[in-house]
């Protein structure tokens, strides 16, 4: 099987989507970080559905990291992802170093608000959104894709995304793709390679308490009670819990509007593993 071909400038990304274009075929762009696993393949997959070629970036961008996090020991797999994404029929990966991303004297970033503030991810992770925003926004300008899929497991960040290209007029179509799981629920992250195999174990409690509570909520129970009780079985469990929160699912207000539906978020570490993830209540 021949390789996917690969764009590592800006220059060479354009030329494959303007042909594309010429050609008359829309373009689809998946944005990754790498380290692809089936939710990304998934979003690859809704991609070739909705457009006539996908093409994929892999780029694990500094700016959403703090100095404190794991942007140095983040896995990098370029082999493997470059294999998965020709498997999934991506035609294109687009792989920028450090400085085509961000030349020398870069100074430029996106400031956020709405989803973006809303005390969720941004409580704990102050820098992330406006690095997330910067480089989407940079992606989509450079690949002048018609649409872009995002995971719905990064809830707040594709609230985030979708808010931005709203304000910017950015001429490309937000799409939020389902979680993907594992048999056990786990939802599919690269982060999950950081987990031990006794964590591993525990980690599907997540999703399993996020459940409970979405059941309790829909019984009619009081969300305070139903949300304490779902922490305090995941902090005897092992977790430490940032948040497990109900939220509007459009703005990520904390009164969630019954026209607009409701969602369930939760991030909590496990070890030295933070995960995230969410359901929709109503
Ligand atoms: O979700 C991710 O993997 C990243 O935040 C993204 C959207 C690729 C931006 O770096």
């Amino acid at each position: 099987m021949s390789e996917i071909p690969v764009a590592r400038t800006i220059a060479e990304l354009r030329a494959h989507v303007r042909a594309w274009h010429q050609a008359g075929q829309t373009v689809a762009l998946v944005p990754t970080m790498g380290a692809l696993h089936r939710g990304h393949l998934a979003l690859v997959e809704e991609g070739l559905r909705r457009a006539d070629q996908v093409a994929a970036s892999i780029f694990v961008n500094p700016k959403q990291f703090a100095p404190t996090e794991d942007f140095d020991a983040y896995p990098r797999r370029e082999a493997d992802d470059l294999a998965k994404l020709k498997s999934a029929g991506a035609a294109l990966a687009f792989v920028p170093g450090g400085g085509e991303m961000y030349a020398a004297g870069f100074a430029t970033a996106i400031a956020v608000g709405g989803p973006a503030t809303q005390g969720l991810e941004d409580r704990f992770r102050p820098h992330f959104f406006g690095g997330v925003a910067t480089v989407v926004a940079k992606l989509l300008i450079q690949s002048q894709c018609d649409i872009a899929l995002f995971g719905e497991k990064d809830y707040q960040q594709l609230l985030v995304v979708k808010q931005m290209v709203r304000d910017l007029d950015l001429p490309c179509r937000i799409i939020g793709c389902p979680t993907v799981r594992e048999a056990d629920g786990l939802a599919l992250s690269s982060r999950n390679a950081y987990l031990t195999a006794e964590e591993r174990r525990i980690a599907p409690m997540l999703h399993q308490q996020l459940q409970a509570v979405a059941g309790a909520l829909r019984a009619g129970k009081a969300p305070g009670e139903a949300i304490e009780a779902a922490i305090s079985v995941l902090i005897t469990a092992g977790f430490s819990v940032d948040y497990l929160e109900l939220r509007d699912a459009e703005t990520l207000a904390p009164e969630p509007d019954p026209g607009r539906g409701s969602r369930l978020l939760v991030a909590a570490r496990l070890g030295k593993t933070r995960l995230i993830d969410n359901i929709a209540v109503y």
